[in-house]
């Protein structure tokens, strides 16, 4: 949290606000076709296909060597699951997407979690509209003038209002000229107030939480998926937002055309 935040400048607000909007627009077109009987690699090529159609690329693809178009995690997987041939979807499934689309220097970051069709047990129930939740909550808090830790603080308070556990290992973060920029936005109150926010900061606001315990780990072969450690189910939803001298504008809000 040391490095000094990234206030971007209206010229790089244009090409971000096209970006995210180009990355809702992808997010939204595959949530239509994601669907039980595909495998996770088949909604990675799609994704491919989504992205590229909008004249830009995945912004994550080769992102630290991530081998994925995008980030596909299932049930007890957390984030940076990589699709593959042999996982195919059930209906009982929950799949969480995350994407971004990096185009003319500027890149989007947006998550949902979906059901497949079979009727979600109260548990996923309060999991999906908990984490759901926490994403609105904390976006409500992101207004200039107040800190990186009130976002943190109204999204966890919404875990604990939901009884589910808030993943520690990954944060939120600054986004816009690249994936990843400072400063880090932690679904949890960390020591310190953070930052404070001001207009034409751009955030990753994305809660990460589990029906069981908070602790996750890296799977050894892949090396990229997070898995919860008791392997109890896990939700992510993600917007990327600016800072206005109002309220916050979510730039991956889905297109209304
Ligand atoms: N989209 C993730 C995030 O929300 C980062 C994915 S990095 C990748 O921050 F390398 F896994 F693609
Ligand atoms: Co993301
Ligand atoms: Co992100």
């Amino acid at each position: 949290m040391s490095a000094a935040c990234v206030i971007h400048t209206p010229e790089e607000i244009k090409k971000i606000r096209r970006a995210c909007a180009l990355t809702a627009q992808v997010r939204d077109a595959l949530a239509k076709e994601c669907r039980a009987g595909m495998s996770t690699r088949e909604v990675d090529m799609l994704a491919g296909v989504l992205i590229a159609e909008t004249g830009g690329r995945s912004a994550f693809r080769n992102y630290h060597g991530y081998p994925g178009e995008i980030c596909i995690s299932v049930n007890d997987e957390v984030v940076h699951g990589i699709g593959r041939d042999d996982r195919i979807l059930q209906e009982t499934d929950i799949v969480s997407l995350d994407l971004g689309v990096a185009i003319d220097g500027a890149v989007g970051d947006t998550a949902i979690t979906l059901t497949l069709g079979a009727e979600p047990s109260a548990d996923v129930k309060r999991l999906l509209e908990g984490t759901r939740r926490a994403l609105e909550r904390g976006i409500a808090a992101a207004v200039c003038g107040n800190y990186i830790r009130d976002i943190s603080r109204a999204v966890e308070e919404v875990a604990r209002e939901y009884r589910l556990g808030v993943v520690r290992d990954l944060v939120g973060h600054g986004v816009g000229t690249r994936l990843h920029e400072p400063p880090e936005v932690p679904n949890f109150v960390c020591p310190g107030k953070g930052p404070r926010l001001v207009p034409g900061m751009v955030l990753a606001v994305e809660p990460m939480f589990n029906l069981g315990t908070f602790r996750v780990t890296t799977d050894r072969v892949d090396g990229w998926t997070v898995r919860t450690c008791d392997h109890k189910w896990s939700a992510h939803f993600e917007h990327s937002i600016l800072i206005t001298e109002n309220k916050p504008e979510i730039l991956t809000w889905q297109k209304t055309t």
